[in-house]
């Protein structure tokens, strides 16, 4: 394998990294050593509310800026972190004093504005689940989600209240409260104006006693591959999100924080809310959609020092030849990052070349509930992995023969697992127990990921168990095919299936969106075909190329290689709740 590597030079960085030499601080960590960072409540138990914004609110960082808000119309809000502290008290007041007990879910659906930041501590404070959607899902999937989830509050505008969630309230049986956050009247006894309760709440609240094993965070999976599953994550999860914060991330006081993801996605709630908070950083939030020129402008004007993003957004970065060094002032950005998908080659060195620092890869899934493998800013990065394990995480590739496991070889592809009992694990899919067993091997808990190990401990992307394609006895990944072609300068993105073939059983076939200023043509596509021989082997480059304009994608920017197959064989679509319109 050839792969280009990224020198770290510890001496050059701007500020001296959390993880200093990664083996060491590995081989001695301890998940106990962890609690010395959390206060506890005054009356026992762990509450995520509590470290990440009272503890802050109730010494020296009472008036440092806890969330920069900027919304679409780039309108501009700061709330400190005894802002926060007073504005969750009272929406934890009102939950109590509506009845809302231990446990209960109340559900988001909502732009990315301040109220939804500060009614999820609210609703940890009351011990409540909070269960986030997106708010560009249409009525059906929020309702399935509801439905599934238990909905017992809602948290949403007028306008979505009237357009979707009017024709679906039949189905929401347990449905006690919704809460507008844009009215301010009720519009019955049961839909009722925030601002207004907000006006009369109290501004005291105490947390009552809280497990570190109680509920907090009920997430639904993306769904690229089948139908949405509730996972179950817990109080305690917040271990992991100190530590990724710490290691990964590289918080420190100073820091000005922007991760780009919607709560309604995992990375928007471990990283936008919890993980900076735990650590008393500020936090950036975006209302608007990707935009480049504005993204820039964020990163440059409010002075951002660690980026959080995704590959597909590097990727239209890419696609539109933008120059953020060129035209932007980013001198204090000294970190990125990015989640999701795969982070082809082409995206760690268009890091280093246009923005100035590289991109590091981290990998993790809703049910890991944190950050799992990373590179570090202190570790040499090889480009296009996914680096090595969080200290405290033990990660290793194994063949699966369903209920039996063997470890892989060095560079082996097999099932990507991890060993049971990090913090942040998933305590459960909901209403689904004998799925969530099935999760489990042994002590390991699959992430039905394909990946190898190489000889220095680095893991490699190889695909969605699903979406392997097995060509002629030789078993490819998608990952490895898309990169080689991403390497033409004509590609901007590439998604591969297998297609049936009666002679090979599955043909390698790539789906290509262009760059700007490129067009389809039959030379084109045979020097995507030569490429691929050239890089891959003949066994394993695409034998079919087809031009698209754009591939279907969900809402957190995954490419949807199942519904690019579907169409590819006239077949029904399946659910499409999470793509992006
Ligand atoms: C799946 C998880 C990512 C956290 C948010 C929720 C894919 C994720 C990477 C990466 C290659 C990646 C995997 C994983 N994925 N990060 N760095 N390289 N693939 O994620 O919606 O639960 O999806 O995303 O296939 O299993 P999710």
């Amino acid at each position: 394998m050839d792969y280009k590597v990224i020198k770290k030079d510890i001496s050059k960085l701007k500020v001296k990294p959390n993880l200093f030499d990664y083996e060491e601080v590995y081989k001695n960590f301890k998940w106990e050593d962890v609690a010395k960072n959390f206060e506890g409540l005054p009356n026992g138990g762990l509450n995520i509310a509590h470290e990440a914004i009272d503890k802050h609110a109730n010494g020296p960082l009472a008036d440092k800026t806890a969330l920069i808000w900027i919304g679409k119309n780039s309108q501009r809000e700061e709330y400190t972190y005894k802002d926060i502290k007073r504005e969750s008290n009272k929406f934890a007041n009102i939950l109590k004093d509506l009845g809302f007990e231990k446990g209960e879910r109340i559900f988001m659906y909502s732009p990315r504005v301040p109220y939804l930041y500060i009614t999820a501590i609210g609703i940890f404070k009351n011990r409540c689940v909070m269960s986030p959607l997106f708010a560009q899902f249409g009525p059906e999937p929020v309702a399935q989600r509801m439905v599934s989830g238990n909905a017992k509050g809602l948290i949403t505008t007028k306008h979505l209240y009237e357009k979707k969630i009017l024709q679906i309230i039949d189905q929401l049986k347990e449905l006690k409260y919704i809460f507008l956050i844009d009215v301010d009247e009720d519009i019955n006894d049961k839909v009722l104006s925030l601002p207004k309760l907000m006006k009369n709440a109290s501004e005291e609240f105490e947390i009552p006693p809280t497990d570190p094993e109680d509920m907090s965070l009920l997430h639904f999976t993306s769904g690229t591959t089948g139908k949405p599953k509730g996972v179950i994550h817990v109080h305690k999860a917040i271990y992991t999100h100190w530590v990724t914060g710490f290691y990964v991330l590289d918080f420190h006081e100073d820091d000005i924080f922007w991760c780009t993801a919607d709560p309604g996605w995992v990375t928007g709630t471990s990283y936008s809310i919890i993980s900076p908070w735990l650590h008393g950083i500020t936090n950036v939030v975006y209302e608007g959609e990707f935009d480049a020129q504005k993204w820039l402008e964020i990163l440059q004007n409010e002075k951002v020092t660690i980026w959080y993003t995704a590959p597909t957004a590097i990727r239209r970065f890419i696609r539109y030849g933008i120059e953020p060094k060129k035209e932007y002032d980013l001198s204090n950005l000294r970190h990125a990052l990015s989640v999701g998908e795969p982070l082809n080659p082409e995206g760690v060195i268009w890091g280093v070349e246009k923005l100035g620092i590289p991109i590091h890869d981290t990998w993790w899934q809703t049910e890991t509930g944190g950050i799992m493998i990373a590179n570090y800013p202190s570790m040499d990065i090889k480009a296009g992995s996914m680096g090595k394990p969080i200290p405290g995480v033990e990660a290793n590739i194994f063949i699966r023969d369903d209920n039996s496991i063997k470890e892989a070889k060095t560079e082996e592809s097999g099932n990507l697992m991890l060993k049971k009992g990090w913090p942040s694990m998933m305590r459960g899919y909901l209403h689904m127990e004998e799925k969530y067993q099935k999760s489990f091997v042994d002590e390991w808990y699959d992430s039905e990921d394909i990946a190898y190990k190489d000889e220095d401990g680095y893991f490699w992307f190889v695909g969605r168990n699903k979406d392997i394609i097995k060509t002629s006895g030789h078993m490819v990944g998608t990952y490895e095919v898309e990169s080689a072609l991403m390497e033409h300068p004509a590609v901007a993105e590439v998604g591969v299936i297998g297609k049936p073939d009666p002679i090979a059983g599955e043909i390698v076939k790539a789906f290509v969106a262009l760059k700007k200023g490129y067009e389809p043509s039959k030379n084109l596509e045979k020097e995507l075909i030569a490429l691929g021989r050239k890089k891959l082997g003949a066994a394993i480059a695409p034998k079919e190329i087809e031009f698209i304009d754009s591939l279907p994608k969900t809402r957190s920017g995954k490419i949807m290689r199942r519904l690019l197959k579907a169409k590819e064989l006239g077949l029904p679509l399946g659910d499409t709740s999470t793509l992006e319109k």
